[in-house]
């Protein structure tokens, strides 16, 4: 899928990665429907930068939380124009545990990392002309393919959406490849929780630079298109050890 010309879905997209792809995406000539919740500024700084690249950018509000929200994006988006590619990047990642995991947290996990990309991805094959084809890329975490006790609901929902990348990669196939990454440590959370010690966990012992995750989307986006079902992982190595 060549991307001049195309229109991506990103959702989460107004800061810190999901930005960092947004503007990637740009740069390759993709005119972007940007996704955001609780940062209206920053998206809106966000599409300043994606138009001064010459490309479109359109604002789509929406809390994943709530699953009726979720169901209407893509038809918000392709009330506009239609979509070619959907990046499903909006996460929250909790410190919680198996004993402090209330029901609530853990449906809020499920739904936000998981039932809503299942949601985008589902009407997105549905929308989606019988003779176009598509792409998804789904971000997950090296810890979905190697669950520890930490981060509990988050994990979960990542290795849910690692069974999704697979499953649906065959059930959309051959019109929409699916595929994802698997990442590492590339931004420290926005929460300040402390890093401390975590390089040497990392055969590459250092934190990615995000041109390198911009680089791996705009390959599964642009440069794989024999390759679908397909999990990446982005992480120095630290899924091996
Ligand atoms: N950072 C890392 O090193 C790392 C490591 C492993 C995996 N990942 C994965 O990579 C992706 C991006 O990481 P990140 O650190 O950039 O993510 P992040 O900053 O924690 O979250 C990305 C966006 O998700 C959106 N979001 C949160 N709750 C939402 C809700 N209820 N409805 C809709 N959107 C919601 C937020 O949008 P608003 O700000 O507009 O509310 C937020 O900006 C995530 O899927 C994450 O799990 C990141």
């Amino acid at each position: 899928m060549a991307l001049s010309g195309k229109t991506i879905l990103i959702t989460g997209a107004s800061q810190r990665i999901g930005r960092t792809l947004a503007l990637a995406c740009a740069s390759a000539g993709a005119d972007i429907f940007l996704h955001y919740a609780s940062s209206p500024a920053a998206a809106d700084s966000t599409r300043a930068e994606i138009q001064a690249l010459g490309r479109q950018a359109h604002l789509l509000p929406a809390d994943l939380g709530d699953p009726l929200q979720a169901a209407s994006l893509i038809d918000r988006a392709w009330q506009i124009a239609p979509v070619d590619a959907l990046i499903n990047n909006a996460a929250i990642f909790e410190p919680l545990g198996w004993q402090d995991t209330r029901l609530e947290a853990w449906q809020r996990h499920l739904q936000i990392n998981l039932t809503a990309p299942f949601q985008l991805s589902q009407a997105f094959a549905r929308r989606l002309d019988a003779d176009a084809s598509g792409c998804i890329v789904n971000l997950l975490d090296w810890r979905a393919l190697r669950p520890g006790a930490d981060h509990l609901p988050y994990t979960i929902s990542k290795a849910g959406l690692a069974a999704l990348t697979r499953s649906l990669a065959q059930a959309f196939a051959p019109r929409i490849r699916v595929n994802a990454l698997a990442l590492g440590a590339i931004l420290p959370p926005s929460d300040g929780a402390d890093t401390q010690g975590l390089l040497e966990n990392i055969p590459a012992r250092r934190w990615a630079r995000l041109e390198e995750v911009s680089q791996a989307v705009l390959f599964l986006l642009d440069g794989a298109e024999y390759i679908t079902g397909e999990i990446i992982h982005l992480d120095g190595g630290r899924h091996l050890v």
